[in-house]
């Protein structure tokens, strides 16, 4: 009985799809982001819980201005409420943008927050992922893919990429039960993978993808955004997530050179944050398009949309353009 009332979830549920069908032009999700390459988009943050209205405003905002895709960053409020993710794919889909909701695995905020004894996975980031898949079950239409965490194996959110492989695959086996094809990966630093003390091997078979967490400006050699040794520390990371990938698509879905330290410090005294090294860095990648970007039909989010995320932002807090930023999203 119970598979059978599933079965019948399913094919409501695939009704319901079709019926806010997407343009996958290339046929499956998983084809759409095989075929990604260039700027596509941003990470936006919802820790200050903006309205459906208010994302509508932002997407449609960058939309007009290239962006195809949005990643979301942190979390509103618990992070548990399935409306309030419904809120957010229901505002892509108006601008017309993709949407790749993430769920938070860490316990805490990024930042101004500390631990309490609740503040544990099963407590705090468990709802969360639940949360995510039944609203990407409800509204799959501009869902391009979903993301378990952010940096989960970097901060060892779920004990061990085992622990988190299995709510990859609780995941996967409800949307299949849905009749969804929706491609799911984690959102992570090549690092985050390398310093990982667990067995990653069955983690990365459960992927779909790779999405890749790719920020120079942590380097310990870091300098400007633009300088030669920036670039030589990008590919040294992608370089490694090709060859964990093996012929997988890969998606830098968050990257992107901060105009002041105040958020999060750097690791070399090197390093220069400011708006025209924040710049350069764009720059170097948007100049990349050609001989890298399309050539291994790789795409890349900037970190962040906005100076909510201090210092990392294209637009300040009010909207204003910290400068006049424009990317190529074909070359
Ligand atoms: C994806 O679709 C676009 C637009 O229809 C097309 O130009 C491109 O060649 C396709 N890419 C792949 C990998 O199929
Ligand atoms: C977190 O703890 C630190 C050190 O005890 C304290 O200075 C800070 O105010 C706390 N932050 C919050 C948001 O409670
Ligand atoms: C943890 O959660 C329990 C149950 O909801 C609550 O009674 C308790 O006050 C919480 N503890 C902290 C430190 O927040
Ligand atoms: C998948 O559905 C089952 C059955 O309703 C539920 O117990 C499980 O928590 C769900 N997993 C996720 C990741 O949503
Ligand atoms: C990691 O897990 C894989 C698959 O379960 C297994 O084949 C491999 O031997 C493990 N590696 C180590 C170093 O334990
Ligand atoms: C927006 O904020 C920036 C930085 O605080 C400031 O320089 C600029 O004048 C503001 N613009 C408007 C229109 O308020």
């Amino acid at each position: 009985m119970p598979s059978l009332a599933l079965l019948a979830l399913g094919l409501l549920a695939g009704i319901v799809s079709s019926a806010s069908a997407y343009p996958y032009r290339n046929g499956s999700r998983l084809d759409q982001i095989r075929s990604m390459y260039a700027w596509e988009g941003f990470v936006y943050s919802i820790t200050a819980c903006q309205s459906q209205e208010e994302m509508t405003r932002d997407f449609t905002r960058m939309k007009s201005r290239g962006a195809r895709t949005v990643i979301t960053f942190d979390f509103c409020e618990d992070g548990a409420d399935v409306g309030y993710y419904d809120d957010v794919i229901l505002a892509a889909e108006r601008a017309e943008m993709f949407v790749i909701p993430l769920a938070w695995t860490l316990p805490i905020h990024v930042i101004n927050q500390n631990y309490t004894a609740n503040d544990t996975f099963l407590i705090k980031s468990v709802p969360r992922i639940l949360a995510v898949t039944e609203a990407v079950i409800r509204n799959p239409g501009p869902v391009l893919a979903v993301a378990v965490g952010d940096e989960p194996l970097y901060d060892n959110d779920a004990g061990s990429p085992s622990a988190l492989a299995s709510y990859v695959t609780s995941m996967r086996a409800n949307f299949t039960s849905a009749g969804l094809t929706i491609p799911i990966s984690i959102s992570e630093l090549a690092y985050g993978w390398q310093s990982s003390s667990g067995n990653i091997t069955d983690l990365a078979s459960q992927l779909d993808f790779f999405m890749i967490n790719e920020f120079p400006y942590f380097a310990q050699n870091a300098e400007a955004g633009g300088d030669p040794s920036t670039w030589t520390n990008f590919l040294a990371d992608l370089e490694y997530f090709e060859g964990l990938a093996g012929g997988r698509p890969l998606l830098v879905t968050q990257t992107g050179w901060p105009s002041n330290e105040d958020e999060f410090a750097p690791n070399s005294p090197a390093v220069v944050a400011s708006v025209a090294s924040e710049k350069a860095y764009w720059d170097l990648l948007d100049g990349h398009c050609e001989d890298y970007f399309k050539l291994k039909n790789i795409g890349w989010m900037w970190r962040s949309y906005r100076d909510d995320i201090e210092g990392w932002g294209v637009v300040e807090l009010n909207g204003t353009d910290k400068w006049e930023w424009e990317a190529r999203v074909r070359c």
